[in-house]
């Protein structure tokens, strides 16, 4: 028996739905958290399967895991440096934060490669590269790291590519290392920015998070404190997308704009209407929407993780659009199962061409990532007919109460069990 989400379509959504806190943030604020001598509460905690993860992984380590509604409290004080060989480790790639916090409280950490979505190859070579610029070795043997360091020592770091784990991963090592870090060509997503609140609201000296130099002083000691996690802003733009797909009148609200910038911008460019508000977007009907080209970047550019959902909606665009994918450019598994459902999609030279309007009917179709899982769920909601979607596990790992939301907004979504 596998559970699926089946979903009627033609259905116009109306209504309101409220972001839930990051994702991408929670599962680095997570690790991060047993870096203090002290209890850290977190609030915003959104309820998606990595965050159960997550705090399996904590209680391996005998952290005091307790957990209050949409609030976390982390206490590391009876905390045991733990080799973490458990499978939990492998169901998300974000176990690897565990690498940079173990490393950077006890200087040893034994854990296995990580998990998670794939989107093609996903190494953790400049992770490493920080590691060993700290002072520590690296060895990786049987599926496991062993990475370990007498003492760490502040080091200038240059990423090749910004990227956003490598980025968290290198400040969390570094926040008890002896002196200076600077982490050049940074990535500077949101995110980051989330993480060095947390660890200087603990006590650490962090500055430049959010632009492409971080600089971390070592410190001797971290608190507990409380923190709250920002809005999600792929859960937001997917949000956004789908009213823009299907809606009459949607409110998406507790969003930063400013984090959504290159997709609302992008929508816009297609003829959607949004009402760009403090913290929420509006999305109005539109007439005739037309396609355009994509290419996804880091961050402040149009998210690779907004793509796959983005792809959805330009079925409905006229005209042809393309999407090229600069940060995972193999990341085009979402489009064989939108065939499947009617949509004119073909992928050449690297880029996803869309060509549109196209009709979309009702199929069983597989959620292959989290975000692929995204755009069937909005193919869905634009199909006729009923659409199923297997391997549900990815959706629920990184959308908290998709029913709960998408039925509140007139959308007919349900769960069931087939053989
Ligand atoms: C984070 O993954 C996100 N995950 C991803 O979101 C997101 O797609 C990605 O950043 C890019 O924005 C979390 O935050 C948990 P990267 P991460 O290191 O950190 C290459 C979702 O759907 N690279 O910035 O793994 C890498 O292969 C997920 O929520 C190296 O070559 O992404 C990729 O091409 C999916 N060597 C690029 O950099 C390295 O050592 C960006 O990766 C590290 C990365």
């Amino acid at each position: 028996m596998e559970k699926v989400i089946k979903i009627e379509g033609g259905h116009r959504l109306q209504g309101e739905v409220k972001v839930s806190g990051s994702k991408n943030a929670t599962v680095a604020l997570i690790p991060a958290a047993v870096l203090a001598n002290g209890p850290v509460t977190i609030s915003g905690v959104p309820g998606i399967a990595d965050v159960d993860s997550l705090c399996a992984i904590l209680r391996i380590l005998n952290v005091e895991v307790t957990e209050k509604e949409d609030h976390l409290i982390i206490d590391p004080t009876s905390m045991k440096n733990t080799d973490l060989t458990a499978d939990v480790v492998t169901k998300l790639r974000a176990s690897y934060y565990f690498m940079g916090a173990l490393l950077g409280k006890y200087g040893y950490v034994r854990i296995r490669m990580p998990g998670g979505c794939y989107l093609g190859p996903r190494p953790i070579t400049l992770h490493i590269k920080g590691f060993e610029a700290l002072g520590a070795s690296v060895e990786y043997e049987k599926g496991c790291y062993t990475i370990q360091a007498d003492h760490l020592k502040g080091a200038k770091i240059f990423l090749d590519i910004p990227s956003v784990g490598a980025t968290v991963n290198i400040m969390m090592a570094a926040v008890y290392a002896k002196g200076r870090t600077v982490i050049e060509n940074a990535a500077k997503e949101p995110e980051i920015i989330d993480v060095a609140t947390l660890l200087n609201k603990m006590g650490a000296n962090i500055r430049g998070a959010g632009t492409n130099v971080i600089t971390i002083e070592g410190v001797s000691e971290l608190q507990g404190c409380f923190h709250e996690i920002i809005p999600d802003r792929i859960e937001a733009g997917t949000y956004v997308i789908m009213g823009a797909a299907c809606a009459d009148s949607l409110l998406i609200k507790n969003v930063i704009p400013k984090h959504i910038e290159a997709l609302t911008s992008k929508l816009q460019e297609t003829g959607a209407n949004l009402e760009i508000g403090i913290d929420s977007i509006l999305v109005t009907k539109s007439e005739g929407i037309h396609g355009v080209n994509i290419t996804t970047k880091p961050y402040p550019g149009f998210a690779t993780d907004l793509q796959q959902p983005m792809t959805t909606y330009l079925t409905q665009a006229a005209g042809i659009s393309e999407v090229l994918d600069t940060v995972y450019p193999e990341r085009f598994k979402h489009c064989h199962e939108l065939q499947r459902m009617g949509a004119d999609i073909e992928i050449s030279m690297g880029k996803s061409l869309i060509k549109g309007p196209s009709a979309l009917y009702g199929d069983k179709v597989t959620a292959t990532d989290l975000r692929c899982g995204a755009a069937l769920v909005i193919a869905g909601l634009l199909a006729e007919g009923v659409t199923e979607i297997h391997d549900v596990y990815h959706i629920d790992r990184g959308y908290d109460n998709i029913d709960g939301k998408l039925e509140a907004m007139g959308g007919v979504i349900w769960r069931d069990t087939v053989d």
